[in-house]
């Protein structure tokens, strides 16, 4: 994002002509001029981050069974490209792959941080210490951070913001909820992530939350007036399953 216009965030890749979350997305996002791209990640049972995002594979791959419950080597034995484009055999993306286009293609990254309950805060421990191992938990400029952490969860953004100080974070929820800024502030978050369905309804939440000194995160753009409705706003960040449509909406 430059200079007041809105910055386009891939949501789960260019999902809505690809299958979400795997490499032809996350290129395709790239290639239609995404300024960002927006993941969710999932523990295996083994402890790899994938970028996944229901808890179970049956929606999005030809196996069967909990995320939590299989290992890395399971899911990449699965193929989560058919589903969507029949005949187009497709690998689970790991969160280390994605960091590695990001940096390669120079996109920044929402990272969003799924939460099955036996886990609990064993999903940012690992995405923190994957963040430092690659040597993005100490951006020089946060503002320019390459990566954000997203949830809906308050305490995932808290301890977050404690563990990591030099990583910025977005609470994600309803306009309704975060309006007030009350719950933003309470755990330190730099951004908001309305839907933009609730923004709809409470567009005055941007001005808000700018005057608190923060940044706007909508989900899921994907319709004109949409787009219209946050670029007039002022939303910093629009994430759309459709990034190039959205580039050529943002320019018309
Ligand atoms: O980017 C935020 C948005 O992705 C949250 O909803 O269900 O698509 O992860 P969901
Ligand atoms: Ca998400």
């Amino acid at each position: 994002m430059v200079g007041g216009v809105a910055g386009i965030v891939a949501h789960r890749g260019a999902s809505g002509e690809f299958p979400e979350h795997t490499m032809s997305a996350f290129e395709a996002a790239v290639a239609e001029g995404a300024d960002a791209i927006e993941c969710d990640v999932r523990l295996t049972k083994d402890q790899h981050l994938v970028c996944l995002h229901d808890r179970t594979v049956e929606r999005t791959s030809d196996g069967t069974g909990a995320v939590s419950e299989l290992d890395l080597a399971d899911l990449r034995a699965m193929d989560f490209g058919s589903w969507k484009r029949p005949g187009h055999a497709e690998s689970v993306v790991t969160l280390d792959e994605l960091i590695e286009l990001a940096r390669t293609s120079g996109r920044k990254l929402f990272v969003e941080t799924k939460h099955p309950v036996r886990f609990g805060a064993m999903v940012e421990q690992k995405l923190l210490a994957t963040l430092q191992r690659h040597g993005l938990s100490h951006p020089d400029d946060p503002a320019d951070a390459p990566v954000v952490v997203i949830s809906f969860s308050g305490s995932a953004v808290w301890r977050v913001r404690r563990n990591a100080p030099g990583v910025p974070a977005v609470l994600l929820g309803e306009a309704s909820r975060l309006l007030g800024g009350g719950a933003a502030t309470a755990v330190r978050a730099q951004g908001i992530g309305p839907s933009v369905d609730s923004l709809r309804e409470r567009p005055d939440t941007v001005a808000k939350a700018r005057a608190a000194g923060r940044f706007t995160y909508c989900w899921t753009v994907d319709s004109e007036a949409d787009v219209a409705l946050c670029n007039g706003l002022g939303v910093e960040w629009i994430a759309t399953n459709h990034p190039a449509r959205t580039r050529s909406w943002l320019r018309g």
